[in-house]
């Protein structure tokens, strides 16, 4: 017995009786023969791409002589084979170890393949077809060279204004962890040592999706509770499911900036969570601890993110300048950048880069990866699934009939409306627009005209429009905003349509003909003030290359619309944020503050004048058939703490012709040690149904889905009652009961 404890504690001390794998192994031995320096240029990772490359004092550096010194570890957004085999060639050949460079970019939804924005992907509620989407991306990213994305983004959000919703998947914890898992699944495959596979970055760490006022790069401040129920849960899952390294956040957290955030990175994310990949920060965001004013100069802020065990600095150049000096004066534990530097190594072992520094890459085996064609076959198929049907009155869509088409508005024959934002090595030229893909579908029944430029009127534009209308049987409007202003830095304060796109819509409306919108987006819109303009409404997103084959397979009704939505689409800016999984509030409100200025003020937590309700709930999308859910059933009304919940409900196509349904669970705690949210998706399941088909779906809750963030902090379940509800959208209105004793 007292043998044992003798083990256990030497165990502990010296930190090393578990027996270390190859990979490990390696990096030891490799460690033993490195300098101080070259440790810290592991840890360091330079853009040369952007032009030059200039170090903390603004100075220029020379790339090739600090590779060839061993003093870069990393290097992004290079754009061709050729670049990147160049570049190792100098590293493997001319440094003194010839420890090989990890090549990383921002593969967000695509590669040279764009799939559909990932706000959009989310939208299919199609796991499968994510994990592929990402397994194609990182095959062509290989076959370039590049063996790290900086992706899945893990942020949730329920803020439009936020340019950067349209790289998540939404509003709700739950959905976004399953994006973000089949995410890490699909580009680091079943094994990294296999070439067609690249590691993954869960970004940005922590709640980056939660900036003040929707404005990118803001003060984020919380409740650690709050963050743990909402924000933590897809960063866990995408860490659970293998992610190899993970990105700090711009934001400060809790008054602290995340890359120096020692509770971020090492209490929660090493210790917590058990992450044992190496983690990078953000650009410069090292460097912006001084604007933050947590830092007073370069050297500070190194030692503070070395001292938080930041493993890899992005671009700030500070490790290298001011790491071998704060380890002189003590600031900085040598042994600590060692086991920094050895997390990169192993990364690198895991890639098979120590092998073969070239297995990545190449530009005979990039020619022969790239637009093959089942991929492009998936891009189409995944676009036509993210894609939600909004509003149809009178079953205007799909346009069967040989209708003369008038296809109007600045996104008609954009490319870049189709590929939104993230996109560095788009082919203009590869992209399908929605042009194209009407002229393809609807041979000799289009007209086009475009009406206006996104935010400007052009000379006659509206003009055109009309008389294009008056001539056709329906006009499709492509409204909506352009691809470049989503993604990092494109806040806005209002998401409402354009003025110029507004007018635009109501003169063809005044043409007495259908109109049908095509919303080509990267955020949710606010839509109220157009909507009753709109026939048939259908959210297009930006779908990536194959978009505008995949928007006509749609109109035409070759497919039925399966898409809901991932985030809620708010009726007017001032809405924002809405989500569906709110709190109740001690005074819920069951209509608006206001009905007219002179009727009775209600004191319940609402606005005067506009329901809670946003426009489009999340969850929300229709199809050209219809499904309805009834039967439900909880299999297992009463349960013990710790045991698992069986639900069924059936689901039956209703409507005249096949389709998929995505059934969705949605639970809420009634009575709890904490406020709980009125509802919250615990499951779902996509299911594609014939004409007259019903199926069963049965989903089970376990603990784990009923554990939150209690009043003594513990994540866990509490007995009690539970609601649940099965349907198409957050407001499901088949219910049930079940009892946690
Ligand atoms: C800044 C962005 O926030 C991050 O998402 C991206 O991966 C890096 N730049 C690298 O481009």
């Amino acid at each position: 017995m007292k043998k044992t404890v003798i083990l256990l504690v030497c165990a502990t001390l010296i930190g090393g009786c578990t027996p270390r794998s190859e990979a490990e192994r390696f990096a030891d031995n490799l460690l033993k023969k490195m300098t101080l320096r070259e440790k810290l240029g592991q840890m360091s990772q330079f853009a040369p791409s952007t032009g030059v490359v200039t170090g903390p004092d603004g100075d220029p550096i020379d790339v090739y002589a600090m590779i060839k010194a061993g003093e870069i570890g990393s290097v992004l957004n290079l754009k061709t084979p050729q670049e990147i085999e160049h570049m190792q060639r100098i590293a493997v050949d001319s440094s003194r170890l010839g420890i090989p460079i990890l090549f990383g970019h921002d593969i967000i939804h695509g590669c040279k393949i764009i799939f559909p924005i990932n706000l959009a992907s989310a939208c299919s509620w199609n796991l499968d077809a994510v994990r592929k989407s990402a397994s194609i991306a990182a095959y062509e990213a290989s076959a370039m060279g590049i063996a790290w994305t900086f992706s899945p983004m893990c942020d949730v959000s329920a803020d439009p204004r936020w340019g950067r919703v349209s790289e998540g998947a939404g509003e709700d914890p739950y959905l976004t962890a399953k994006m973000s898992a089949a995410m890490v699944e699909g580009y680091q495959g079943a094994s990294l040592a296999d070439s067609s596979t690249i590691l993954s970055c869960v970004k940005h760490f922590a709640a980056y999706g939660a900036p003040e006022a929707g404005r990118d790069y803001n003060t984020v401040d919380m409740s650690e509770r709050m963050f743990r129920d909402r924000y933590l849960p897809p960063y866990k899952a995408a860490i659970e499911s293998g992610a190899a390294t993970v990105m700090t956040s711009f934001n400060d957290f809790d008054a602290i900036p995340a890359s120096g955030n020692d509770w971020l990175l090492k209490t929660l994310l090493r210790d917590e969570l058990g992450f044992d990949g190496f983690v990078v920060s953000d650009y410069r965001a090292i460097e912006e601890m001084m604007a933050h004013g947590t830092a007073a100069d370069m050297n500070e802020a190194a030692g503070t993110a070395l001292n938080a065990n930041l493993d890899m600095d992005m671009v700030s150049g500070a490790y290298l300048a001011y790491g071998e000096a704060l380890v002189e004066e003590g600031i900085v534990s040598e042994k600590e950048i060692e086991s920094m530097c050895r997390n990169i190594l192993i990364a690198k072992y895991k890639l098979g880069l120590f092998d073969d520094p070239f297995r990545y890459g190449g530009a005979d085996r990039f020619d022969k990866s790239i637009y093959k064609e089942e991929n492009l076959e998936s891009a189409r198929e995944v676009a036509r699934e993210s894609m939600v049907l909004l509003k149809n009155d009178s079953g205007l869509l799909p346009l069967d009939s040989g209708e003369r088409i008038a296809l109007i508005g600045p996104f008609v024959s954009s490319p870049r409306a189709m590929l939104g934002s993230w996109t560095a090595f788009r082919d203009f030229d590869r992209t399908v627009t929605v042009d194209m893909g009407f002229k393809s579908r609807f041979p000799g029944r289009v007209s086009v005209a475009k009406g206006c430029d996104a935010f400007d009127d052009i000379e006659g534009g509206i003009a055109d429009a009309v008389r294009a209308a008056d001539k056709a049987d329906v006009a499709v409007l492509v409204l909506g905003l352009p691809g470049e202003l989503s993604g990092e830095a494109a806040s806005m304060t209002s998401v409402e349509l354009p003025d110029c796109q507004k007018k635009l819509l109501s003169a063809v409306r005044q043409t007495g003909k259908p109109v049908i919108v095509l919303l080509a987006t990267g955020r949710p819109m606010a839509l109220e003030s157009v909507i009753d303009d709109i026939d048939a409404l259908l959210l297009v997103w930006h779908p990536g290359t194959m978009g505008g084959h995949a928007i006509a397979d749609l109109v035409s009704g070759d497919f039925s619309p399966s898409g809901h939505l991932a985030m809620s689409f708010p009726r007017c800016d001032g809405q924002i944020p809405v989500r569906y999984n709110y709190k109740n509030t001690g005074r819920p409100a069951d209509g608006v503050g206001l009905r007219s200025t002179n009727s009775r003020k209600i004191y319940q937590s609402c606005y005067l004048f506009t329901p809670n309700a946003p426009l489009y709930p999340f969850g929300y999308g229709l199809s050209y058939t219809e499904f309805s859910f009834d039967s439900l059933e909880v299999l297992t009304p009463e349960v013990a703490l710790g045991e698992s919940v069986r639900i069924r409900a059936r689901v039956s196509n209703v409507g005249n012709r096949e389709g998929a349904a995505v059934a969705q669970l949605y639970m809420r705690d009634l009575v709890a040690s904490t406020t709980r949210p009125v509802r919250e998706l615990k499951g779902f399941e996509k299911l594609f149904l014939k004409k007259g088909e019903s199926r069963f779906v049965e989903f089970v809750l376990t603990p784990d889905d009923m554990a939150f963030c209690r009043k003594d902090m513990e994540f866990a379940q509490e007995p009690g009652e539970f609601k649940v509800w099965i349907g198409d959208s957050s407001d499901a209105a088949l219910e049930g009961v079940f009892v946690v004793k």
